[in-house]
């Protein structure tokens, strides 16, 4: 525990840096961005409507090129909607993305299947309605890629845990549609899997600062 908090205070120092001084307003963003983690494993309470609008409203508030906003939200909130989302066992067993396979982080499919599901899924669909034609079409998945991580940081200001979860370009996207009888025009980018943290869930941010990921100015 000592060892946990510790972590996260070095965190928030190296995220401020050693001279770095901001009001609290200031400082409660940053801090929402660096301690961000991704969330696995969730509790059984549901997640209050105003909250929903207000991830959802977020995701919205994000860039996109040319305002051209392409995208469309589908929230799974009911044990139906969950339900069809995630499949039958059956069907998952059928799906390759389901079929056993060495996990990068170390542990075995039987042991990732004990996590509780989320009660709250988004559906993060690019609209091809609303995308551009030619070389610049490719850049919804830009858009929603901001909207995106809008959604996971307000899920983390809310006290939510969330995880996005691979659609496009992988099979995953067809399944989906096909789970959710998805009308043709929408292509989902992600699964947003929200909700409140099961208590035994760790949330420790990760370091990832690193320098050498860095340049200032022009290669020489
Ligand atoms: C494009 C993308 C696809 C991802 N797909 C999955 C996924 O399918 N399953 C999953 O558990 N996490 C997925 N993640 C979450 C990453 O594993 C996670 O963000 C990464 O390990 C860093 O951890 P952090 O979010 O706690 O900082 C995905 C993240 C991104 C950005």
């Amino acid at each position: 525990m000592i060892k946990r908090i510790i972590t996260v205070i070095a965190l928030l120092l190296a995220a401020i840096g050693a001279h770095a001084q901001y009001d609290a307003k200031t400082q409660a963003v940053i801090d929402n961005i660096m301690t961000r983690t991704s969330v696995r494993s969730f509790d059984t309470k549901p997640v209050e409507a105003s909250k929903i609008e207000t991830m959802l409203r977020c995701a919205m508030a994000a860039p996109t090129d040319r305002n051209l906003q392409p995208w469309h939200f589908v929230v799974l909130n009911t044990p139906e909607a969950l339900a069809a989302y995630f499949g039958s066992g059956e069907e998952r067993k059928a799906t390759p993305q389901h079929a056993p396979k060495p996990a990068a982080d170390g542990k075995s499919q039987a042991e990732r299947k004990k996590k509780s599901p989320p009660t709250l899924v988004i559906l993060i669909c690019g609209d091809t309605t609303r995308m551009q034609q030619g070389v610049k079409r490719e850049l919804w998945v830009q858009d929603l890629s901001a909207a995106s991580e809008n959604m996971l940081l307000a899920a983390h200001a809310l006290g939510l845990g969330a995880v996005w979860i691979t659609g496009y370009p992988t099979g995953k996207a067809d399944m989906y549609r096909k789970r959710l009888n998805l009308p043709g025009n929408l292509i989902p980018l992600n699964a947003i899997h929200i909700g409140y943290p099961a208590p035994d869930v760790k949330l420790e941010p990760k370091n990832k600062w690193d320098e050498r990921k860095i340049t200032y100015g022009a290669f020489k």
